[in-house]
């Protein structure tokens, strides 16, 4: 299982805080292409890939949403049906049914919480989990040893916020995909294409 771990210090916290224009909404466009290119194959829907979203902006942050959505099953009981249009109201919906001081199962596969980044990477980290962050500066993938179980983590459009970054950087490997800056989902989609490769 490749886990993602996207970070975006605008997303809002609040399903009202999400209007018809995506990009106003705190830049949640990117955290939906993000979404989109984590789970979606030419007509089939990942089973080896985990989702998950931190979202530190206004009102009430940080929100951690959690995405592993199931694929077997009867659609509308035992999983929801996922098209690319209808991420963001999944996201807003989300939100909406967040229950303080629980870890919330909104649709089956989909939880929301109370979770900021440096607690979620301290948690993968004791649950032995490798952690990786995506850093241009880092080492190249394609020589990088990626280990069993691996989580990579990503910033939003101003990167990863730095007050946590010298913690992050104890516990994970930085990787690059390249010496340009790619847009986050297009950094999920190589990462997901290196793995694929590599049969992980
Ligand atoms: C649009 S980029 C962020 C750009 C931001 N101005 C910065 O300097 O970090 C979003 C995220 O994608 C990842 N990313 C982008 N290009 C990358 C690369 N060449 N190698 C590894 N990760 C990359 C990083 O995690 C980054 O935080």
């Amino acid at each position: 299982m490749r886990e993602f771990v996207y970070y975006s210090r605008t997303a809002p916290t609040s399903g009202s805080y999400i209007k018809e224009d995506l990009q106003e909404s705190g830049r949640i466009d990117i955290a939906i292409h993000t979404v989109i290119a984590t789970f979606f194959l030419s007509h089939k829907i990942r089973t080896d890939a985990k989702l998950h979203l931190i979202f530190a902006g206004p009102p009430t942050p940080p929100r951690h949403l959690e995405m592993k959505p199931v694929t077997e099953g009867k659609t509308g009981i035992d999983k929801i049906y996922l098209a690319k249009k209808d991420v963001s109201s999944i996201i807003k919906k989300m939100l909406y049914k967040y229950k303080e001081g629980e870890k919330k199962e909104v649709f089956p596969g989909f939880w929301i919480e109370k979770k900021g980044l440096l607690e979620l990477a301290e948690e993968l980290y004791k649950n032995k989990k490798n952690l990786y962050i995506l850093d241009p500066d880092g080492e190249d993938i394609r020589k990088a040893e990626i280990k069993e179980n691996p989580v990579f983590i990503l910033g939003d459009h101003k990167g990863l916020p730095q007050k946590e970054f010298k913690r992050l950087k104890e516990i994970s490997h930085p990787i690059s995909i390249g010496k340009k800056v790619y847009f986050a989902s297009h950094t999920v989609a190589i990462v997901n294409n290196e793995l694929d490769r590599r049969e992980i």
